[in-house]
């Protein structure tokens, strides 16, 4: 793991500025931060050597390489999701590579189902804590000491003074953000209603089938974390309605650009 690691971060570290020190996952529907990064230079998966490449529809499957609010940032367009059918391994290989960058901060976002009634489609929740109920554990197997160490803390797994910074933000830009737990499941079904109201009693605000992976290799790795939901479809009961992958992608269209305007400003001021 380590030698295929040390592959992919040569190969790549001519290719990514040096002082870059943020890496940006993109989540469904969500790729259209792409077009605020300037200075971009994009590189495919398939070519970058040990890398999963990416097969669900929404998801392109390119790293761009550039700036975002005049800081250079790498971005990931497009994950790679367990429902797919790659392992934890494979899911969080990219933030491993990141962490092997010497990257310091990780933003994240996902498209999720709210669970919290007083949640609106369109609504932008900032993750304040997970439930991870994937099942299969990232950090499962022997522990390399590189990598972090064996029994991991996570009792700030999003970083406070980040999630502060995005609140300020969206304050004085009169944006509003809705706070909560995410609850990350493995999919690829959406949930039926009594799972949708487990999850509720659970302690979840919102669900959705990725980030609590790559956000716990980060964590691990000692990136600090923000991550945010945008909440596409409604597991409140009473308001369930049918959800497909399309309406899921419409919905977090319309979030998107406030959500990439916080993130935007957040990484100005880092
Ligand atoms: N459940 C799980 N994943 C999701 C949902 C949902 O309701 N919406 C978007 N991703």
């Amino acid at each position: 793991m380590l030698q295929t690691l040390q592959e992919t971060v040569s190969w790549l570290r001519p290719q990514i500025p040096a002082e870059t020190k943020i890496g940006i996952i993109l989540g469904t529907g969500l790729g259209d931060l792409a077009s605020s990064i300037t200075d971009k230079k994009e590189i495919s998966y398939e070519k970058i050597p040990h890398f999963p490449v990416s097969t669900v529809e929404g998801h392109s499957g390119k790293l761009i390489v550039g700036k975002l609010g005049g800081k250079p940032i790498l971005a990931m367009q497009g994950r790679f999701h367990y429902y797919e059918g790659y392992d934890m391994k494979q899911v969080t290989y990219p933030v491993r590579v990141m962490q092997f960058l010497g990257f310091e901060y990780l933003f994240v976002s996902n498209a999720a189902g709210g669970m919290n009634a007083s949640f609106r489609i369109g609504d932008i929740m900032l993750i304040e804590d997970h439930i991870n109920f994937f099942p299969e554990h990232p950090l499962r197997g022997k522990n390399l000491p590189e990598f972090g160490v064996r029994f991991p803390d996570m009792s700030e797994t999003y970083n406070r003074k980040l999630r502060n910074l995005a609140t300020s933000i969206a304050e004085k830009n009169n944006i509003k953000l809705q706070y909560g737990t995410y609850v990350g499941l493995q999919g690829p079904t959406f949930e039926t209603p009594a799972e949708y109201n487990f999850f509720r009693i659970m302690g979840g605000d919102a669900v959705g089938m990725s980030t609590v992976p790559e956000v716990i290799v980060a964590h691990h790795g000692g990136l600090k974390v923000l991550a945010f939901s945008i909440i596409t479809d409604l597991g409140v009961l009473g308001k369930i309605v049918e959800v497909s992958h399309e309406e899921v992608q419409e919905a977090a269209k319309i979030a998107q650009p406030k959500m990439a305007f916080i993130m935007e400003e957040i990484i100005k001021q880092l």
